[in-house]
């Protein structure tokens, strides 16, 4: 594990983020959130998406929930066309995302976090979930969390980091049977071993500072 991570995770529990957000993700999160408001179910976040293939999945498995899939690439949320009625792709950065949702007051039932990107690079801690100034909006956004991803040790970092905030998890190999989204095929195929973090977040409806 990084030799800097419960440094850096205390320094993000105790100050608040202020960038500016996008002018482009302010409308995402506008439009979002006028879609979450007519469907009028409870939320279920899907960061990461990619493709939007585990939106889809969660929608269909979940009908009485709404599910909002959120990636930065439009060339990956474009691949996928039809979604289910309680299914919203949103092209936007987590980072501003997270934040207006926490603002406007948002609570997720669930929330996926399928294979961000690893950011294996000693000096991309900060890029890592666990390692960014967004970890204690993340938690404050709560729901059952769930991480996925092909590396042990990011896996083993966000336990930690959750341990660091005060919350426990669990750190499983998965079973990936059924290939929920385009990367856990790829992975899989290729012989990797797959980890799943999960864990309960409470309720925090104010910032997380
Ligand atoms: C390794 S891919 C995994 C995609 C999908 N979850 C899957 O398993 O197939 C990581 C995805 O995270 C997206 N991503 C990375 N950083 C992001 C950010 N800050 N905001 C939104 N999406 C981001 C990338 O565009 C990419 O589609």
């Amino acid at each position: 594990m990084h030799e800097k991570l419960e440094q850096t995770v205390r320094k993000h529990l105790s100050h608040a983020y202020r960038k500016p957000y996008s002018d482009h993700t302010e409308q995402a999160f506008a439009s979002a959130s006028a879609w979450l408001e007519q469907q009028d179910k409870p939320l279920l976040l899907d960061s990461y998406c990619g493709t939007g293939t585990s939106s889809r999945w969660l929608a269909d498995t979940h009908p009485d929930c709404a599910v909002i899939g959120i990636d930065k690439s439009e060339a990956r949320l474009n691949k996928l066309e039809k979604q289910p009625d309680n299914c919203l792709l949103v092209r936007a950065d987590t980072d501003d995302f997270w934040r207006l949702a926490l603002a406007a007051g948002w609570q997720a039932r669930q929330h996926s976090l399928f294979y961000p990107n690893p950011w294996p690079k000693s000096e991309h801690l900060k890029r890592r979930c666990h390692g960014s100034p967004l970890f204690p909006t993340l938690i404050a956004l709560g729901g059952q969390l769930e991480l996925r991803t092909n590396w042990r040790i990011y896996a083993e970092e966000f336990c930690a980091a959750l341990k660091i905030a005060g919350i426990s998890s669990e750190l499983k190999k998965l079973d990936a049977g059924q290939p929920v989204t385009a990367f856990e095929r790829k992975y899989s195929e290729a012989g990797q071993n797959l980890w799943q973090v999960c864990a309960q977040l409470s309720s925090h409806p104010l910032s997380p500072l």
